[in-house]
């Protein structure tokens, strides 16, 4: 190791995870119903127990040295038939939050993290004109309760793939795919469900801090030199990386405000490659053949791409707005390899600090290993190893250098700088 860098003071340190990944027994949702008629191929039964077992994961982050966690809230258990609120289940996440306070982590709470109310996906979901509104009355009444001492929300997770993997690919509900209508209403109707949500939480509680979190990957042609993988890049990246922004008000947002601060979700780099001209051939297929100067991949087959968090976090400064590492991570069973991916990153994330990028902080996806939705627990994510027969979480190795690194708030350098720019 050689240099020690330093993050700024009261800079956020922590992990991320969504109710439906570790909750379990989400009983009224979609994916729930999806999984039970074999929709969706895996099930995600008790996942980790997190609604009993909260306190045990919040000890463990805190004596893992964090001070902040990202979770979600359940819509579905919160709001379980339409117009109809469970007092169970807001007192239950008023004891999270109190919990996460009470051992000095910092809650960022996010409204909506994939999954909708049964009730709300069987009417339609977000392709209904009203969804927005629905949504909108959800997070009025959630505020209202839960707001107090909250700083940090974010009012939705990944719009953008939300849409892509349940109209486009279909993987994910409401499983319809190439449904490209409905995919650029469902996003449409999504950003004004942004909008009215932030004006929610800001009327509830007016010292927030309100964002959403954006996945933000990396796009590259697979050959540069040639025209039409340029241009599927370039669409790809249009879609992935800008389309939201321009709906919830781009630029006019300085006007009528809808961001205080962006989530960015980062986990990877896409090479993509064209095989016509036509648009389904020009959205390109993801290239998986071996790359000059690729980075090696997890698991899931993700490319590890640390540079990549830099370039990103760059990028979405020009927006003018502090920023957020709301998720980065890797799914592998290779500790060397995680402690490698985080150090790495943690590195990249430095350097955009030090070029004068105003980072909130920073979250690891995820605390405990969870339910990685079509994948099912297959892939490892958790700085803490989850058994799921026994619900018992042992942490891994990485946990204790993550740790080091948020108790000091610094970061010993790597030795090699990331090889892959
Ligand atoms: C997403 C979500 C998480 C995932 C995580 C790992 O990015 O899809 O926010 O729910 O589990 O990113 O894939």
């Amino acid at each position: 190791m050689t240099g020690i860098r330093q993050f700024p003071p009261g800079f956020l340190w922590g992990t991320s995870t969504s109710s439906h990944q570790v909750e379990g027994n989400n009983l009224g949702n979609d994916w729930w119903e999806y999984e039970q008629s074999g929709r969706v191929p895996h099930r995600s039964g008790r996942a980790c127990n997190q609604y009993e077992l909260f306190e045990v994961d919040f000890d463990l982050a805190r004596s893992l040295g964090q001070n902040a966690h990202r979770f979600s809230l359940e819509w579905s258990r919160i709001e379980p038939a339409q117009g109809v609120w469970s007092d169970d289940a807001l007192s239950h996440y008023a004891q999270v939050i109190h919990a996460l306070k009470s051992r000095g982590l910092e809650p960022i709470v996010t409204l909506h993290h994939f999954t909708n109310p049964a009730w709300f996906s069987q009417r339609g979901g977000w392709v209904r004109q009203d969804s927005p509104r629905l949504f909108a009355r959800y997070v009025a009444h959630t505020t209202r309760r839960l707001g107090h001492g909250v700083k940090y929300w974010l009012t939705m997770n990944e719009p953008t793939v939300y849409v892509v993997q349940g109209y486009v690919t279909g993987e994910w509900p409401p499983c319809l795919p190439s449904a490209w209508g409905r995919a650029s209403l469902a996003l449409i109707n999504l950003a004004r469900a942004h909008r009215l949500a932030y004006r929610e939480v800001r009327r509830q509680c007016p010292d927030s801090m309100v964002g959403f979190a954006h996945s933000a990957p990396v796009i590259v042609p697979c050959d540069p030199t040639r025209a039409r993988d340029r241009l599927a890049a370039s669409l790809r990246d249009f879609l992935l990386n800008r389309a939201f922004f321009s709906m919830i008000g781009g630029r006019p947002w300085l006007r009528t405000r809808a961001l205080d601060f962006i989530g960015l979700n980062y986990y990877s780099r896409t090479i993509v490659r064209s095989s016509g001209w036509g648009l389904q051939a020009l959205l390109g297929r993801t290239c998986n053949e071996p790359h000059h100067q690729r980075g090696p991949l997890s698991d899931i087959g993700w490319e590890v791409h640390p540079a990549g968090l830099k370039a990103v976090l760059q990028r979405y400064a020009r927006f003018g707005l502090p920023l957020l590492v709301s998720e980065n991570g890797i799914a592998t069973r290779d500790e060397g390899m995680r402690c490698d991916f985080i150090v790495r990153h943690l590195a990249s994330l430095c350097g955009a600090i030090e070029d004068g990028v105003k980072v909130l902080g920073y979250c690891y996806w995820s605390l405990i290993d969870n339910f990685e939705w079509a994948l099912g627990t297959k892939p490892r994510f958790g700085l803490i190893a989850v058994d799921y027969d026994t619900q018992q979480r042992v942490p891994r190795p990485c946990a204790a250098l993550f740790a080091e690194v948020c108790r000091t708030n610094r970061l010993s350098e790597p030795d090699e700088p990331d090889a892959v720019s």
